[in-house]
């Protein structure tokens, strides 16, 4: 047995040899994403000691300035996009506008890259597992001027890559560029990322259904069916209110991930750029299905602005399906609540 460990930069130049005319660009920009990941692991790991969770713009002892946790993994993700000079802009979703960078060393970068910097972060108080979200987008402007609006207004269909970091229990980092999906585990003993899931594949099923059933009664018909189906045929019910840790699972041990809408969120909560469309990539990449509440895919889903939001149906392709059985048959009830 070949016990040969490989890292993730290793993994990643093999792949970019299978193919002849890449340029490397992406491959530069998947290994700038894992060594943010290792910063943001750092801070995020060292949470409970240091006095890093306080307001935004709060002091800590010494006089500095305490940033949260999210808002510091977003300027470390832009810190080391912006210095590589792979990256032509970002969108994140901490921040309102898209942020444009201007040319390293004459470079004129072909990528855009969007990110949740710590999805699930009102959890970290309580030290349970968040991550880290992105996609990466070819441009459609000219490369050399300044990325627009336009590139990030690309649907999910056209991310050629996209993955996550979840920062558990050990730190494993997921990604895809189309051609199969891998998951990493950073080794802290020598700070490298290592191939630890090879080529992921979502089971058919799963024994775990995954919402936030406080909100039951807000939900329309067809989705309380299909709940109380999953309930009376003896599923488990799993929801971390981290999305990145519930589609971890998901990934591994099959099942369905909910958020649809509700009277407070009518167009659903998730953002259809940051959250919904890269974990859709992976796990469509995966196996899996994604679909939205109203059955359409979404990765077809047109973005047509930076904040969108999305509902969302997505896991093991037969339990997606099987939910898309209920919409269909269900909807069409008149309800009188
Ligand atoms: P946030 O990053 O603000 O904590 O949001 C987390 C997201 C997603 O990761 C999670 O599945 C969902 O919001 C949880 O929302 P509810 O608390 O409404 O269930």
């Amino acid at each position: 047995m070949n016990n040969r460990i490989v890292t993730l930069d290793e993994f990643i130049l093999r792949r970019q040899k299978d193919f002849p005319f890449a340029s490397g660009e992406l491959s530069a920009l998947l290994r700038d994403i894992g060594v943010a990941a290792k910063i943001v692991n750092r801070e995020v790991n060292k949470a409970g000691l240091v006095n890093i969770l306080g307001i935004a713009d709060a002091e800590n002892q010494s006089g500095d300035i305490v940033q949260k946790l999210d808002l510091y993994a977003n300027d470390k993700l832009i810190d080391c996009l912006k210095n590589s000079g792979e990256c032509a802009a970002v969108a994140s979703e901490e921040l309102e506008d898209i942020v444009t960078f201007s040319s390293v060393e004459g470079k004129s970068p072909k990528y855009v890259v969007v990110f949740d910097p710590l999805d699930g972060s009102s959890n970290i108080d309580v030290n349970v597992s968040v991550g880290t979200i992105f996609g990466i987008y070819r441009r459609i402007s000219d490369k050399n001027e300044s990325a627009t609006l336009e590139d990030f207004f690309q649907a999910g269909t056209e991310l050629v890559g996209a993955g996550y970091v979840i920062y558990g229990t050990s730190t494993i980092l997921v990604y895809t560029t189309g051609n199969g999906v891998n998951g990493f585990t950073l080794d802290p003993t020598i700070g490298e990322f290592c191939l630890s899931h090879k080529d992921i594949k979502i089971p058919e099923r799963g024994n775990y259904y995954s919402v936030n059933q406080g909100y039951y009664l807000k939900f329309d018909l067809e989705m309380r069916r299909y709940i109380d189906h999953c309930s009376d045929h003896n599923m488990g019910l799993r929801y971390i209110g981290s999305m990145v840790s519930d589609i971890h699972r998901i990934l591994f041990q099959g099942g369905i991930f909910l958020y649809p809408n509700t009277r407070k969120y009518p167009q659903g909560k998730l953002r259809l750029l940051y959250e919904c469309n890269p974990l859709s990539f992976v796990v469509e990449n995966a196996g899996g299905k994604a679909i939205t509440c109203q059955l359409d895919r979404i990765l077809d889903v047109p973005v047509k602005h930076l904040h969108q939001r999305a509902t969302i149906a997505i896991g093991s392709p037969a339990m997606v399906d099987e939910y898309k059985e209920f919409v269909e048959r269900y909807s069409a009830v008149p309800t009188f609540n």
